[in-house]
C-alpha cells in the first residue's frame, strides 16, 4: 500500500513500531521485539506469497501444450492421486514455481522455499529434478541426456528418477482433469505452518509461545 492511501495515525503507528538503530549493532532488545513480533506476522503470510507467485505461471506456455501453471497442477494432481503425502505434493505442485525468476536453475529456487518444511528426500527430489527431467529431452538439445548418472549412487537416485517419471515427464496432456489451484491451498498452508528445520526456527518457536 503505497503511503499516500494510508492515514497519518496508521503510519504514526508504524513509526513507533520500528527499531530506532541506524546501524545493527546499536540494536537493542527493544528494537529487535518491534521486528520480531512483525516477522511473525510476515511468516504466516508466506503460503500466500508462495500461492501468488505460482499464479505467475498461469498463461505461460513457452512452447509447451500445456502452460506452467497447469503443469504444476498436473504434476501434483498426478502425485495426490498415486497416494503421495502432502509434503511430496506440495513439492509436487511447487517444483516448478522458480521458472521466473530461476531462468537457468529454476529447480533450486523451489528446492530453497520448501527446505524448511520438507523432508531431506523431498527436498533433494526437488532440487535435482531438473538433471533428471533431462533424460527425456537433452538429446534433442543436444545435450547429454544422461547427465542425471552422476547421481546414480545416491540414495534418492530412484526417488527423483519415479518423481520425474510417474509425475513430471507426465504432467503435459491439455486433456488431463487437473485439480485447481484452490483444491492444492489448504495443503500448502498445512505443510508451510511451520518450519522443521531452519536457522529461525527457534526464534520462530519463542514468538509463538511468547
Ligand atoms: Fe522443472
Ligand atoms: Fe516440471
Amino acid at each position: 500500500m503505497s503511503n499516500e492511501t494510508r492515514t497519518e495515525a496508521a503510519l504514526a503507528h508504524d513509526a513507533m513500531e520500528r527499531a530506532k538503530f541506524r546501524e545493527m549493532k546499536e540494536g537493542t532488545k527493544e528494537d529487535w521485539a518491534k521486528i520480531g513480533s512483525q516477522y511473525m506476522a510476515f511468516a504466516k503470510d508466506l503460503p500466500d506469497r508462495v500461492l501468488d507467485h505460482l499464479r505467475l505461471l498461469d498463461g505461460d506456455f513457452g512452447g509447451f501444450p500445456v502452460c506452467r501453471l497447469e503443469h504444476s497442477l498436473q504434476t501434483a494432481t498426478r502425485a495426490y492421486r498415486d497416494g503421495r503425502d502432502e509434503q511430496y505434493v506440495v513439492m509436487a505442485l511447487l517444483h516448478d514455481i522458480g521458472d521466473t525468476l530461476g531462468t537457468y536453475n529454476h529447480p533450486e529456487v523451489a528446492a530453497s522455499i520448501i527446505k524448511p518444511f520438507v523432508s531431506e528426500e523431498i527436498h533433494w527430489i526437488c532440487q535435482n529434478h531438473g538433471a533428471f527431467q533431462g533424460y527425456y529431452y537433452f538429446h534433442f538439445l543436444g545435450m547429454d541426456q544422461n547427465v542425471r548418472e552422476q547421481f546414480r549412487d545416491h540414495e534418492h537416485f530412484d526417488a527423483c528418477a519415479e518423481f520425474c517419471e510417474k509425475y513430471d515427464q507426465a504432467a503435459f496432456d491439455p486433456d488431463y482433469e487437473s485439480e485447481s489451484l484452490e483444491f492444492f491451498e489448504p495443503m500448502v498452508r498445512r505443510v508451510m505452518a511451520r518450519p522443521l528445520k531452519s536457522m529461525y526456527a527457534k526464534a520462530a518457536e519463542n514468538a509463538e509461545a511468547a
